[in-house]
């Protein structure tokens, strides 16, 4: 039977691409149960999202554990015993490291506000205001070892607007929100959906 997948949404700030893709599966317009969203920012904003839609939250602090290695495996612990399948990041300002990558080959997907290869890593849409480039966009792609390099699996253009900064970055959560959701839609698609 159509089972969905069981999703854990990994952000470490305000939450808005975990609080549309939240709606949409609420909805019934992605076929994915949202069963925690995990943060290393225990006071974040998305912790209060995740609250207020009743979904599980995972909060460690990675400074109360002596590595790398022992954060992972606690966040892996709750992930297991929700039966997590796949992880989405949205916002989630850490690599992923080994632990948690071999436990979830091929099941890891993160969302980059500029279109990969450029603009890699911390602030890509300052990188792209430095840079003076006219164009910008948003790149969803699966996550491996690197910092932004796993496979492409959409990408979306985003005009950018001189000197505005502020602006330019509402244009790319618009498009975020849009393209993250059409994504993991075609991603999880129900099998005999027929299209
Ligand atoms: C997004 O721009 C995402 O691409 C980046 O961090 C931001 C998170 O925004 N990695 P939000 O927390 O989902 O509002």
């Amino acid at each position: 039977m159509n089972n969905k997948p069981k999703v854990a949404i990994f952000a470490s700030g305000s939450g808005s691409n975990f609080q549309v893709i939240m709606d949409a599966s609420r909805a019934g317009d992605l076929h994915a149960d949202i069963v925690a969203v995990v943060t290393d920012k225990p006071h974040a904003f998305v912790v209060d999202r995740a609250t207020a839609a009743g979904v599980s939250v995972v909060a460690f602090s990675p400074k109360d554990f002596s590595s790398k290695v022992d954060y992972e495996t606690a966040i892996l612990q709750e992930l297991q015993q929700l039966e997590v399948e796949w992880l989405v990041l949205a916002g989630y300002m850490r690599l992923i490291g080994e632990t948690i990558l071999d436990a979830f080959p091929h099941k890891i997907v993160n969302i980059h506000p500029s279109l990969l290869p450029s603009f890699p890593g911390k602030d890509a849409i300052g990188q792209a205001m430095e840079h003076g480039v006219k164009i910008t966009g948003v790149t969803v792609h699966y996550v491996d070892a690197g910092m932004d390099t796993g496979e492409i699996l959409s990408q979306q253009a985003v005009e950018v607007i001189n000197g505005d900064p502020k602006k330019t970055e509402q244009r790319i959560h618009a498009v975020e929100h849009e393209l993250y959701t059409k994504t993991l839609q075609q991603l999880w698609r129900p099998t005999g959906s027929g299209s």
